[in-house]
């Protein structure tokens, strides 16, 4: 379907119609629609400057647009007043490139951030989430874990710190900015499993934006392509794969990580 309202169904959770966006003369958005699917890993690819991250930005409301609408739950988020829109950033968990951890606050209170910014919780309760989700990503196996700063845990451990304070208000939709940019390949194989595991433990909805060619495919369920404003191509990975489109061949043959077959 294109511009019409969303479809009613379930599957859906969030239905993007028609999106536009510019900044003064630049036509960053030129019309997007694009449906992203509950409970799965659904995978935005393009290059560099083609507008992924304000598409990101559009989903939670932190940006604008020109025209057009997002769906979250079969609600149209675009201009709700403030009150509104904040409960719908509630559903939504935000999971940094470089975890963008407060190097002042210890683990515990870096996790625990947006709940004490949002709620007025008993400090009992907020701990045992926040020990609940220590357990639950491996983190607490480090002795003193809870009152290390930043700067004291690995590059692995920050991310997951920074995962853990994305999944403490317990979204349903875990938005990820290009999880893997600048990570060596098993860092960033790393990456790519605690994406998985974690849409499967927490049952989240995950909308991940790379550019990473290997890591769509390993841990996408469907992938879109956003070029010139657009989306070009939308699927599963098997129907990427088998789809001729030359704007998307371009981009994902170089990388070498994935090898096309030749329609016969
Ligand atoms: N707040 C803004 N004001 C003006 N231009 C912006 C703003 N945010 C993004 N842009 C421009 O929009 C284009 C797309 O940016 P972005 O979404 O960050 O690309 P990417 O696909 O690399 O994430 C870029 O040309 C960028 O300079
Ligand atoms: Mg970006």
């Amino acid at each position: 379907m294109t511009n019409g309202g969303p479809t009613r169904d379930e599957r859906w959770q969030i239905q993007i119609r028609d999106l536009h966006k510019s900044f003064g003369a630049q036509q960053v958005l030129r019309g997007i629609d694009l449906d992203f699917e509950r409970g799965k890993t659904n995978i935005v690819i393009g290059g560099s400057g083609q507008g992924k991250s304000v598409l990101m930005k559009h989903l939670m409301g932190l940006l604008q647009p020109d025209s057009g609408h997002i769906y979250v739950d079969g609600e149209d988020i675009v201009g709700l007043h403030d009150v509104a829109i904040a409960k719908v950033q509630r559903k939504f968990g935000m999971v940094f490139q470089y975890a963008a951890l407060f190097d002042s606050l210890n683990v515990v209170e870096n996790i625990a951030f947006p709940l004490i910014e949002r709620y007025r919780l008993p400090r009992g309760e907020i701990l045992d989430r926040v020990r609940d989700l220590l357990r639950r990503l491996d983190l607490d196996n480090v002795p003193g874990v809870e009152e290390k700063f930043p700067a004291e845990l690995s590059g692995g451990m920050r991310k997951r710190v920074g995962l853990a304070r994305a999944l403490v208000d317990r979204p349903q939709i875990l938005l990820y900015d290009e999880p893997t940019t600048g990570l060596d390949p098993i860092a960033t194989k790393n990456v790519d499993e605690m994406i998985r595991r974690t849409a499967d433990d927490f049952g989240v909805t995950s909308v991940v934006i790379s550019h990473d060619m290997a890591s769509t495919f390993r841990i996408g369920d469907r992938i879109a392509m956003l070029y010139d404003g657009k989306i070009v191509a939308c699927g599963t990975p098997a129907e990427l794969l088998a789809a001729p489109d030359p704007r998307l061949r371009e981009f994902v043959e170089p990388s070498g990580a994935v090898k096309f077959g030749v329609p016969s």
